[in-house]
């Protein structure tokens, strides 16, 4: 298993180019399991879970065709991906697959819309929560299907097809949105998903269906309406940047009191963010396709946060804004209100020196003069990157082991930060 060893203390300063958003990839990659025609996607990050659901969906029948040559299993290093699903010639996406990457339970709905059925493992319980999958099931069966759950997989089935139906989710879920929106595409008659996600990603997803012939209504609200169409057709598109890789890379710059300038992306994905940024201390100045940040006072200043569904602060930003929030002066309380078990990074961060105390779903972090380099383990993958940071502010050096999860959704993270000066370096295991 790879690690990443960072010499700290060096203020970054240079460009990072933004890559295709990872979140917004996967469900759009699965909506081209709702035509017999070709969908090509540009834009594509290089990152480990776009070739793992590339092979789901090979798994599914669909023909992947990356930089204009036939993808086989593991490659991801193509831009362009070009995926036909003209026939489906098998329904079950397996607990190997979605184990490791939960977003492969999303062909569960496009699949029972397209041949009425599918047999999907749970993705089970993961690091961060128990993360159930009952928005999803429940919202197919108001539309239509039978359900069961027998031996760890969801056997779904719609004998008489799929029908539109009103959904009011309980809890706001950005999978059981795309789920039910894709679902709903090819359903008969009329859906409405009431207190639906309203994240970046949603939007993405919903320009491509409609680019694809789908009739959606309420693009950016809580309330979608979908007439459902007798059949989508196959299309061109560009995936949105990726605004969690524009935070993250946004706090390096301010963590080491440098300056980044951030290419192909846009303050106004990461908002919240910059909010919290710039009342810690930071300064912005925004272009239309970039943005400048450095670090504007010596120290920083402690600020509260809790994460919220879009347009609020990103469960996804929680960590690294904690790792930030370990040098700030004063305290900065950090309310989790996703998940319930996503302070993973605390005891690693503790490691560098930092001082944290979680009650329940907040934690108490009281600013110190400085970290100090230590070994940590990476434990999920936004946690894994809070540490990265921590790593490039901390004075010594910093061992992150266990660094797999970083490349299911940073494409070549140690180069991007090398480049602004970062003394950072992959050291490979061989086994
Ligand atoms: C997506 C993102 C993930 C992000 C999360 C929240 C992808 C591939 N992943 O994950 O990076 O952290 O949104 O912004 O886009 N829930 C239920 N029942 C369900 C489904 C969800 O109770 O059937 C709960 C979850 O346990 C969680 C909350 O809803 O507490 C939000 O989860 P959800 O938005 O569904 O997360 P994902 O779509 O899995």
């Amino acid at each position: 298993m790879d690690s990443i060893a960072i010499r700290g203390g060096k203020p970054l300063h240079g460009k990072i180019e933004i890559s295709g958003a990872k979140n917004a990839a996967l469900p759009l990659m699965v909506a081209s399991l709702l035509t017999e025609e070709t969908l090509t996607l540009t834009n594509l990050p290089h990152v480990a879970d776009i070739s793992t659901l590339t092979n789901l969906l090979c798994h599914h029948g669909s023909l992947a065709v990356m930089n204009g040559q036939q993808s086989g299993a593991g490659s991801s290093s193509g831009r362009t991906l070009s995926l036909t699903a003209r026939d489906i010639t098998n329904t079950e996406a397996p607990y190997d697959i979605v184990r490791k990457m939960r977003a492969g339970a999303l062909v569960m709905g496009p699949l029972l819309a397209r041949v009425g059925k599918a047999r999907v493992s749970l993705p089970g319980g993961c690091a961060i929560g128990t993360r159930p999958m009952n928005l999803h099931i429940t919202g197919l069966e108001q539309m239509g299907a039978e359900i069961d759950i027998v031996g760890g997989y969801m056997e779904a089935t719609a004998p008489n097809g799929l029908f539109g139906a009103e959904i009011r989710f309980d809890t706001v879920s950005v999978g059981a949105t795309e789920n039910l929106l894709m679902a709903a595409c090819l359903a008969e008659g009329e859906t409405v998903l009431e207190n639906a996600a309203r994240e970046p990603e949603i939007s993405d997803l919903i320009k491509l269906l409609r680019q694809m012939g789908a009739d959606i209504d309420g693009e950016g609200t809580d309330r979608l309406l979908i007439r459902g169409v007798d059949r989508l057709y196959g299309t061109e598109y560009r995936v949105m940047p990726d605004r969690i890789e524009t935070g993250t890379y946004a706090i390096a710059a301010v963590i080491t009191g440098g300056e980044i300038e951030l290419l192909n992306t846009s303050a106004d994905l990461v908002r919240s963010v910059l909010d919290v940024l710039i009342e810690a201390g930071a300064d912005v100045t925004e272009s239309k396709n970039s943005f400048i940040i450095s670090r504007k006072s010596k120290r920083l200043n402690g600020v509260d946060i809790m994460t919220l569904p879009y347009p609020g602060y990103p469960t996804d930003m929680q960590a690294q804004m904690m790792a930030l929030m370990t040098i700030a002066d004063g305290a900065a309380m950090i309310t989790e209100t996703i998940f319930e078990n996503r302070f993973m990074h605390v005891p690693e961060l503790s490691r560098l020196g930092a001082n944290i105390t979680v009650h329940g779903h907040s934690a108490l972090v009281r600013g110190v003069d400085h970290l100090v380099g230590a070994p940590v383990m990476a434990t999920d993958l936004r946690a894994s990157v809070s540490l990265v940071l921590a790593g490039l502010a901390a004075e010594g050096e910093t061992v992150i082991n266990r660094v797999y999860h970083l490349d299911r959704g940073y494409e070549r993270l140690e180069e991007k930060l090398a480049a602004c000066g970062a003394d950072i370096e992959r050291i490979s295991s061989g086994g």
